[in-house]
C-alpha cells in the first residue's frame, strides 16, 4: 500500500533561512515513487520485507557499501566532519559554507541543558545505566518544550538542533554526576567532538582524539531501517513530538542485538584472554551456537565497510597512543572466524572494532553505546523529518496463533489442573 497523506499527516516542508539569507536547508526532496501492494507471508524480524520508502540510507550488503544521501560513509569519514554530515542527513543536500556556519553556531548555542535536567539526573541511581539515563533525559526535553508544531518549519529546526545539541551535554553530565561531581558547561570555542570529551573528561582535549571520535560519530550515524530508526519512524508517525521519538529509538538501541553489542565485543576479548585460547573458545562458541558479538549482519554478506574503516582508526590510535593488546586478540579472533563463519556471510559488523577505539580514548564501557546514539540522533532525525513528510501511522497486521473465540467461565467453574 502507498504512503499517503491521510488525516494527522503533516507533509512538513521546512525551509527557513540563515542569517546570510540562504535557505538554511535545501528543499525537501520530492516525494519518493509510490511502490504497488505486494502480498507477503510472514517474515520473523520482517526481513526482507520493505517498511518504508527512504532516500537517506542505502546499503550494497553483497559489496559492501554504505552510503549517505548518496555520498560514500568513508569519504564522508575522511572528509566530512559529524555536523556537516549530520545536516546532509536530515536536509537531504550538504551545506553550503553559510548553511554549514549556521548550523554549527546554532548547535553551539543550545548546547546548555537545564539545572533542572540535571538536577533531575542527579535523582538517577549512579549505577543505573547511562542509556537508561539518556533515554529518561531525552524524553523529560519533552516536558521543557512542549509546543508541538510539526507544520511549523522553525519547530522543526529547533528540534533538530536542541537535540542534536543536548544529547552529548545529557551523555557527560551523567557520567559527572554518576561520579559524584557537578557537570560542567560546554565550551563554544571547541568543536561538537572536542566538547564533547571536554565535558565528559574535563580534560583539554586532544585534537587527534576528536577527529577520530567525529569520524566514529560520521559512521555511526545512520543506517537504514535498523530496530532503533524503525522504533523511531513508528513512533514519529503518532505524530507525537521528537524527542518521544528519539527516547524511544535510544530504548530500542540499547539491546545487546544492536548498540549494545559494543560493550559485550570487549567482555568477550576479556574472557578469550589470550591469543592462544582464540581457536577453542570459537570452536566451543561455535558449537554452543553462541552468537560472537560484534559478527554478523542483517544487511552485510561482507565485512562491514564501517569495521574496515573503525579498524584504521583504531590502528591510527595506536600509533599516537600506543598499542592495545586487546586488538591483537580481535584480529586473531576475526582472522579464526573467517575461515568457520565466513561461509555464511557473517564477518566484523561497526561494532567489533568501536569498542576497542572508544577504549583507546579511555571512554568507559557503558558509555559506548551513549555515543552510538549521539551520532544515530542525526539519522533517527532525518527519519523523523522524513516520515512527517509522507506520514501515514505504522500499523501491521499479525497472523493470529491463540484459541479462537471461547466463553469466559466463573472462578467455581473453572476447571482445576491435574
Ligand atoms: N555469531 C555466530 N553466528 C551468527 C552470528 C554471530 N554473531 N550472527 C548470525 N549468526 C548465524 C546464526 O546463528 C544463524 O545461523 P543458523 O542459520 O545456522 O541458525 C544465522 O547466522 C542467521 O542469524 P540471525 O540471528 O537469524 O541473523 P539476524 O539477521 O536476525 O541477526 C544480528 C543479525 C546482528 C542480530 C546477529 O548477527 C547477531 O546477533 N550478531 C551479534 C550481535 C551484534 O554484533 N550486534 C551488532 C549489530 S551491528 C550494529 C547495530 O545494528 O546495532
Amino acid at each position: 500500500m502507498a504512503a499517503k497523506n491521510t488525516g494527522g499527516s503533516t507533509a512538513v516542508q521546512p525551509n527557513p533561512e540563515s542569517a546570510a539569507g540562504e535557505p538554511l536547508a535545501p528543499p525537501p526532496p520530492a516525494a519518493p515513487a509510490v511502490a504497488t501492494e505486494t502480498t507477503v507471508s510472514f517474515r520473523p524480524g520482517l526481513e526482507g520485507v520493505p517498511a518504508t520508502q527512504s532516500a537517506i540510507c542505502d546499503i550494497d550488503g553483497n559489496r559492501g557499501i554504505l552510503t549517505y544521501r548518496g555520498y560514500p560513509v568513508d569519504q564522508l569519514a575522511r572528509q566530512s566532519s559529524f555536523l556537516e554530515t549530520a545536516y546532509l542527513l536530515i536536509w537531504g543536500e550538504l551545506p553550503t559554507i553559510f548553511q554549514l556556519r549556521d548550523f554549527e553556531h546554532e548547535v553551539k548555542m543550545h548546547r546548555r541543558v537545564s539545572f533542572r535536567i540535571r538536577d533531575m539526573m542527579k535523582c538517577f541511581p549512579a549505577s543505573g545505566h547511562p542509556m537508561d539515563a539518556l533515554q529518561a533525559s531525552a524524553a523529560s526535553l519533552g516536558l521543557f518544550y512542549s509546543r508541538r508544531a510539526l507544520n511549523d518549519p522553525q519547530y522543526i529546526v529547533a528540534a533538530v538542533v536542541r537535540l542534536i545539541a543536548k544529547i552529548p551535554t545529557m551523555v557527560a553530565a551523567f557520567q559527572l554526576i554518576r561520579k559524584g561531581q557537578d557537570p560542567i558547561q560546554p565550551r563554544d570555542d571547541l568543536t561538537y567532538a572536542e566538547n564533547f570529551l571536554y565535558m565528559l573528561t574535563e580534560q583539554e582535549p586532544d585534537r587527534t582524539a576528536a577527529r577520530i571520535l567525529d569520524a566514529c560519530l560520521i559512521l555511526h550515524a545512520e543506517h537504514s531501517l535498523n530496530a532503533s530508526t524503525f522504533s523511531a519512524r513508528v513512533t514519529a508517525s503518532t505524530l507525537t513530538d521528537p524527542y518521544a521519538v528519539v527516547a524511544s529509538a535510544v530504548g530500542t538501541l540499547a539491546g545487546p542485538l544492536h548498540g549494545g553489542a559494543n560493550e559485550d565485543v570487549l567482555d568477550m576479548l576479556e574472557e578469550i584472554g589470550t591469543i592462544d585460547q582464540v581457536e577453542p573458545w570459537l570452536d566451543r562458541a561455535i558449537a554452543a551456537k553462541q552468537k560472537i558479538m560484534g559478527f554478523g549482519h542483517r544487511e552485510y554478506r561482507v565485512k562491514d565497510p564501517r569495521a574496515v574503516i573503525l579498524q584504521g582508526l583504531a590502528e591510527e590510535l595506536f600509533t599516537r597512543f600506543g598499542t592495545d593488546p586487546m586488538y591483537d586478540l580481535a584480529r586473531a579472533l576475526e582472522a579464526a572466524a573467517a575461515g568457520r563463519l565466513g561461509a555464511k556471510g557473517i564477518y566484523p559488523n561497526v561494532d567489533f572494532y568501536s569498542g576497542l577505539v572508544y577504549r583507546k580514548l579511555g571512554i568507559p564501557r557503558d558509555l559506548f553505546t551513549p555515543i552510538f546514539a549521539i551520532a544515530r540522533t542525526a539519522g533517527w532525525l532525518a527519519h523523523w523529518r522524513e516520515q512527517l513528510g509522507a506520514n501515514r501511522i505504522f500499523r501491521p497486521s499479525q497472523i493470529y496463533t491463540g484459541y479462537p473465540e471461547r466463553t469466559w467461565l466463573p472462578l467455581e467453574q473453572r476447571p482445576l489442573p491435574t
